[in-house]
């Protein structure tokens, strides 16, 4: 087979929100990119994983201009509820903080990156496979891969960013005993369905329950998105239908008797409750960029917004690198990234230790974390550190 070369500044492996923002900051910066994705453009535009935004993600969307439709479908939330004791404590994030969170998929923003490339003929090569990296350690790295239509490519770059999410090529190209990585994993997981039916509250509700932590959350005035934990191992088929909701609605009662708005389940996964953080987020001309270098547990909803604050930073270092002949912002990238993303671990963890039930933790454990709740929504530092946290440190 012949293999076609190419040369472009940035290969971007991954078309999440990671390598898609990355391209298009990268374009206003007038650096040129080529992302590069194995799956569909319909499989990466229907796929539900996040649904909320940070206020720094909504403000740089709308600062790029790919606000507009974010401002007209998107919901914005001033505060959630924390349900315990089978009653509310709301967070009034706006009130304490000033900014507010706002509900709008992944596969939204996906959607309207994916169409703002198409309308400025930015390069997405979709269905590409065998992506390999190469001469990570030179100043010209390549990427070789075949494209949809069976050619084999050499892209040759400056540089190479890795935003293929946790289960991609490039953190494992890089040569072993280069990176230290830091785990750790909760003793159970999370079941996710989408459903059609319309919120059965107006905000978010985290709940935790003896039986277990459940989410309600919501993608429209439609659509219902909830999430229960489970056992660690359990399996879809063990969640027919009616047992999600019935479980549902035990995990979200209240004293006043709350009852959720029960329909069709148009979508169900298992998410696994794991942190992960890969140090230093580059070597060479390769840079690690979202969830290629670090899961966070999505009790707090921050990798999507982790994944956005990264490649905001590393649009500039490369820019800063490829056209200043300024090596320091790249050379700062990773330890500056990584001061949020330890951030963002830190109140992740903290906040699915509050709410979940750990099956391993003694009774000592659980009044540890009740106590926890109760002081989050009794004193107003502590609900004030915890809305900051919430909803997202600014970019600097
Ligand atoms: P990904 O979205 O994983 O994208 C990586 C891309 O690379 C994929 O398209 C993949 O197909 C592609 N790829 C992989 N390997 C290759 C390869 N070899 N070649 C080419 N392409 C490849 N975050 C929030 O901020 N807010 C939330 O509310 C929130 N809720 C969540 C709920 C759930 C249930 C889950 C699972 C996650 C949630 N997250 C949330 C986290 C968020 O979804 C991720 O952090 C985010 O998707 C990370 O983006 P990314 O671009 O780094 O990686
Ligand atoms: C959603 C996901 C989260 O992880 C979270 O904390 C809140 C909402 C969601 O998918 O809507």
């Amino acid at each position: 087979m012949t293999t076609h070369t190419r040369d472009v500044e940035v290969g971007i492996v991954g078309a999440g929100p990671a390598g898609l923002m990355l391209s298009y900051l990268l374009h206003l910066q007038g650096v040129e990119a080529v992302v590069l994705e194995k799956h569909s453009r319909h499989h990466v535009e229907q796929r539900v994983r996040a649904g909320v935004c940070g206020q720094p993600t909504v403000d740089l969307l709308r600062d790029i201009g790919l606000g507009a439709r974010l401002e007209l479908e998107g919901l914005p939330h001033h505060g959630f509820s924390l349900r315990f004791d089978r009653r509310d404590h709301r967070v009034p994030l706006t009130e304490l903080t000033g900014k507010r969170i706002t509900v709008y998929g992944q596969q939204e923003i996906a959607k309207d990156l994916i169409r703002a490339h198409a309308e400025k003929n930015l390069p997405i090569e979709f269905e590409v496979s065998d992506v390999a990296l190469h001469d990570l350690d030179t100043e010209r790295p390549c990427v070789t891969y075949v494209d949809a239509t069976g050619n084999a490519v050499r892209l040759r770059c400056a540089a190479v960013a890795g935003c293929d999410g946790f289960d991609g090529v490039s953190r494992h190209s890089l040569p072993s005993g280069v990176l230290t990585v830091y785990e750790h994993e909760f003793p159970y997981a999370w079941l996710g369905v989408l459903a059609h039916t319309p919120p059965s509250h107006g905000e978010l509700i985290y709940a935790a329950h003896e039986r277990g932590f459940a989410l309600h959350s919501m993608r429209s005035p439609e659509l219902t998105r909830l999430y229960l934990q489970i056992d660690l191992g359990d399996r879809l088929e063990h969640w027919p239908d009616e047992r999600v909701w019935e479980e549902l609605q035990r995990r979200l009662d209240t004293v006043d008797g709350f009852r959720l708005r029960e329909g069709p389940l148009l979508d169900k996964s298992i998410t696994s409750m794991f942190c992960f953080v890969a140090e230093p987020m580059c070597h060479g001309r390769l840079f690690l960029a979202g969830d290629a270098a670090h899961i966070v547990p999505p009790t707090g909803p921050k990798g999507m917004n982790l994944a956005v604050a990264d490649v905001r930073r590393l649009a500039y270092a490369l820019h800063r690198l490829l056209r200043r002949c300024d090596p320091e912002p790249a050379r700062t990238y990773s330890e500056s990234c990584l001061r949020r993303v330890w951030c963002a671990q830190q109140f992740s963890c903290q906040m699915t230790a509050m709410l979940h039930r750990d099956p391993d933790a003694d009774d000592f454990a659980r009044r540890l974390a009740l106590a926890q709740l109760r002081h989050t929504v009794s004193s107003r530092p502590a609900a004030a550190s915890f809305a900051e946290d919430y909803v997202g440190l600014p970019f600097e």
